[in-house]
């Protein structure tokens, strides 16, 4: 698109690591290291608007040391993943979905719109010129991080008159180490990530520093990821760390908590995948589901599978759970049960373009 090429300023890499180190990177870039060459990078002024696209080398931000998102963490992001296409072309999975829940990420935590069209044409900019990033379908998938700050130098607490929103991206391997198998959950009984009416739905970055500690503690009992409870009754389970969690029944039931109690990030793999599960026949409940019942519908052979879903997990299946009260085991405790396959399975062939997309949710950049 030529009118929107022109309106990005582009500055290309002419330092960057050679094509034989890149290589070498993107054939096992493990998660979130491998960086590309380039950055998106579009201005906010309260008064001006959006202003100043550009794809720029990537390279350390200048702040002020009283950007409000130093002090009072006004920051949202988002994560997204480019996929390498059997005829080599380049694939994104419903990016308008990820451009509307920053929009709605940033309305909570009172930040400038960013208009979709623009988060769209950042991300497919940097995606373009940096496509020799794009991993292998049998490697990994470019990881994609739109994410916005408040860069006004202003120590009064107010929503800032300044943002920056920028998209960085690098090569991706799997989340979790291949050889983790079936993954181990942390059941979180001292903090909770969100209560009715806090951040819990917005993408902001607050959410992930108050899981942190929970997460050592997780990584203390040998656990790869924690489950968080409702704040009130500390028993309705309502997501991860980093994804969101579903339930499989004997009957063929999949279970997931819902949505309506403002707490839980609102997954499009979680969305995807309620959509998979409908179209293969399975019975669909959105409804909240007790850590207790989980106990006990795990030790009476009840629940089959669970697992792990969201943008970096894909769905991983989770095959122990542990707390306070002792260890679950899910199934036989490492594989991976054929509904979480089958869901998988379906969703990667979508994903990577290998299989045809009733729901018209990739788009070609
Ligand atoms: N829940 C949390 C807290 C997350 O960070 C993520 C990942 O983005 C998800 C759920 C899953 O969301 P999505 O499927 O859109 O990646
Ligand atoms: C994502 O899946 O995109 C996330 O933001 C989760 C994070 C754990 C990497």
């Amino acid at each position: 698109d030529t009118a929107l090429e022109t309106a990005f300023k582009i500055t290309r890499k002419t330092d960057g690591i050679s094509a034989v180190e890149r290589e070498r990177l993107v054939a096992d870039p493990g998660f979130g290291r491998a960086f590309t060459d380039h950055m998106a990078v579009i201005t906010y002024t309260e008064g001006r608007g959006w202003h100043s696209p550009e794809i720029l080398p990537r390279q350390p931000l200048m702040l002020d040391p009283a950007a409000s998102v130093l002090h009072y963490a006004q920051e949202i992001f988002e994560g997204m993943k480019a996929y390498r296409a059997p005829d080599g072309g380049i694939l994104l999975f419903r990016p308008e979905a990820n451009a509307r829940r920053f929009q709605k990420s940033a309305e909570r935590m009172a930040m400038a719109q960013l208009p979709e069209d623009l988060f769209l044409e950042a991300v497919d900019q940097l995606v373009t010129i940096d496509q020799a990033w794009v991993p292998k379908p049998e490697v990994g998938t470019l990881y994609i991080r739109p994410f916005m700050i408040a860069t006004e130098a202003a120590l009064g607490v107010k929503p800032s008159a300044e943002f920056k929103f920028i998209v960085i991206a690098c090569a991706a391997g799997e989340y979790f180490s291949s050889d983790a198998g079936a993954v181990s959950v942390w059941v979180e009984e001292n903090s909770v990530r969100a209560s009715r009416g806090g951040t819990g739905i917005a993408k902001c970055g607050g959410n992930y520093a108050a899981s942190l500690t929970a997460q050592m503690e997780g990584k203390a009992h040998g656990c790869h990821q924690v489950l968080f409870l409702d704040a009130e009754e500390r028993r309705w389970l309502e997501e991860m760390g980093g994804m969101n969690v579903m339930m499989v029944f004997e009957d063929g039931t999949l279970v997931t908590p819902p949505l309506d109690t403002g707490t839980i990030l609102h997954g499009i793999t979680r969305d995807s995948l309620l959509t998979l599960a409908r179209d293969n026949g399975l019975t669909v409940k959105e409804e909240r589901y007790a850590i207790d019942q989980l106990y006990a519908d795990a030790a009476a052979g009840r629940l089959k599978e669970v697992f792990a879903c969201g943008t970096a997990a894909v769905v991983t299946p989770i095959g122990t759970f542990k707390s306070g009260k002792g260890d679950c085991t899910i199934g036989d405790g490492r594989s991976t049960g054929p509904v979480t396959a089958k869901l998988r399975q379906t969703l990667c062939d979508i994903q990577f373009g290998r299989t045809n997309d009733p729901h018209d949710w990739v788009k070609r950049v």
